[in-house]
């Protein structure tokens, strides 16, 4: 047990890549603080890392709410203990080309994924900095590295999330705090599928959602099939790890950004 008894907060764990990397770190032996906007989902998860043999906490948040924030890691340090761990994941995307993008839609995706990530980092840098050890891992995305049609506010929010990350990591570094940025590829959550996904946006005419799903995998990676929530927590248990690894923007994404 790697992690054992070190504390984590993971945002965005009830549901997706954030469950399956607050399950991740449960394995490795951590305790788990699961936060997301919808407290019924993140409740469920808590209740999958205590069948783990983990203490956990299930909290409400909105990420991109500065008193939200810092109501969080108050409750989750009185509730858990020091923070060791803190995984910004939670984030939203949007499909809609530029001339379709409004104004009102840019700020809610940027608000989450950009601004989003800025509080939740300060405020955990805050409390981590009096102990001089932490680990940030921020959740970006290979739309962090390479720009993708109809995505171009989402885009903007994940190279905001990475450059952030690579510049609070130097301010920081001599405070024993690593920050790094994972960048998940393309993983089957509701950001692909359904009739909202982005594999329904780009089927082709008469291409059923499963079967864009499959030819989007195939074309787009590399290794040709889509990542699991399980492959975004393994990088996560080894970057909570990591002595001398900060400020780098990891991919798993099965070779898209080669
Ligand atoms: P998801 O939609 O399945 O889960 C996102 C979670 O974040 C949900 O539980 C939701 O309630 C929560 N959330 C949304 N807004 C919030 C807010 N304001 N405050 C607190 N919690 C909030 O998404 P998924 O796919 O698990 O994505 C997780 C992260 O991974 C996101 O940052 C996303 O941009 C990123 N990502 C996902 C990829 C994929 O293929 N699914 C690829 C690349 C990056």
């Amino acid at each position: 047990m790697q992690l054992n008894d070190k504390i984590a907060l993971v945002t965005g764990g009830g549901r997706g890549i954030g469950q399956g990397i607050a399950l991740a770190l449960a394995k490795a032996g951590a305790d788990i603080v699961v936060a997301d906007l919808d407290l019924a989902i993140a409740r469920e998860t808590a209740a999958d890392v205590e069948a783990l043999g983990r203490r956990c906490l299930a909290l409400q948040v909105d990420i991109s709410d500065a008193a939200s924030v810092r109501r969080l890691i108050e409750e989750a340090e009185a509730g858990l203990g020091p923070l060791d761990i803190a995984v910004n994941n939670a984030g939203i995307i949007g499909i809609h080309s530029l001339d379709a993008l409004t104004v009102e839609e840019w700020d809610r995706v940027m608000n989450v994924n950009a601004r989003g990530t800025f509080l939740c980092t300060q405020a955990e840098v805050a409390v981590m900095r009096s102990r001089r050890v932490g680990r940030i891992i921020n959740v970006a995305s290979m739309a962090g590295k390479v720009g993708f049609p109809d995505l171009s506010h989402y885009c903007a929010s994940k190279f905001a999330v990475i450059g952030f990350t690579n510049a609070v990591a130097k301010e920081v570094a001599a405070e024993g705090i690593n920050v790094n940025a994972l960048c998940p590829g393309i993983v089957d959550t509701g950001m692909w599928r359904g009739e909202s996904g982005l594999s329904a946006r780009w089927s082709q005419e008469g291409e059923s959602e499963p079967a864009a799903w499959e030819r989007l995998q195939k074309s787009l990676l590399p290794q040709g099939v889509a990542q699991t929530p399980e492959d975004m927590g393994q990088l996560v248990v080894y970057l909570a790890q990591a002595e001398h690894v900060t400020g780098q923007a990891i991919a798993v994404d099965g070779g898209f950004t080669l």
